[in-house]
């Protein structure tokens, strides 16, 4: 964690194809002092990935999380189904620029990877820029985050 601040309360989903990389992933948050809690699945067993984004979006929108981290095997459906819900601002990100964007630029609350496209090391750089980056409250941007919430 790059501050003192309280830390951040962070769930994280996955559908099958992404259970390892989830659990991989939790664990070396952990390791670097995250608060991560794991919504599920808990094995391989086939699941549908809209039924994950939508329970872990949901905590996310009623204030239980701070931010969120989703993985399939894309990142891209888990991505869009987070995003039916209220409040959630989602990004599927598979580099660390897009993900510090995605905080700068689109507050976004929760950033969805792909354990098909990328790897652990990856992973976890990508989800410590979305952790780690504030979102540039005040400025030019914050309107147009406004636009997308009013969308809702
Ligand atoms: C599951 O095979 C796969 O379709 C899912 O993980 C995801 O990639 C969908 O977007």
């Amino acid at each position: 964690m790059s501050d003192n601040k309280c830390p951040l309360k962070i769930a994280i989903g996955s559908d099958h194809a992404g259970f390892a990389l989830k659990q991989e992933l939790a664990g070396a948050l952990r390791e670097d002092g995250y608060d991560i809690t794991d919504l599920g699945t808990h094995s391989t067993d086939s699941v549908d990935y809209p039924d994950i984004a939508v329970n872990v979006a949901s905590a996310v929108s009623k204030g239980e999380f701070d931010k969120a981290i989703l993985i399939c095997g894309t990142g891209i459906g888990i991505t869009i189904a987070a995003n039916k819900i209220k409040g959630i601002r989602a990004a599927a990100t598979s580099d660390v620029y897009s993900a510090k964007m995605a905080r700068m630029h689109n507050d976004a609350n929760i950033i969805g990877m792909g354990a098909r496209v990328v790897g652990l090391g990856l992973a976890q750089e990508i989800a410590k820029a979305f952790l780690d980056t504030d979102f540039e409250a005040g400025s030019r941007h914050e309107k147009r985050v406004n636009k997308i919430n009013a969308l809702d």
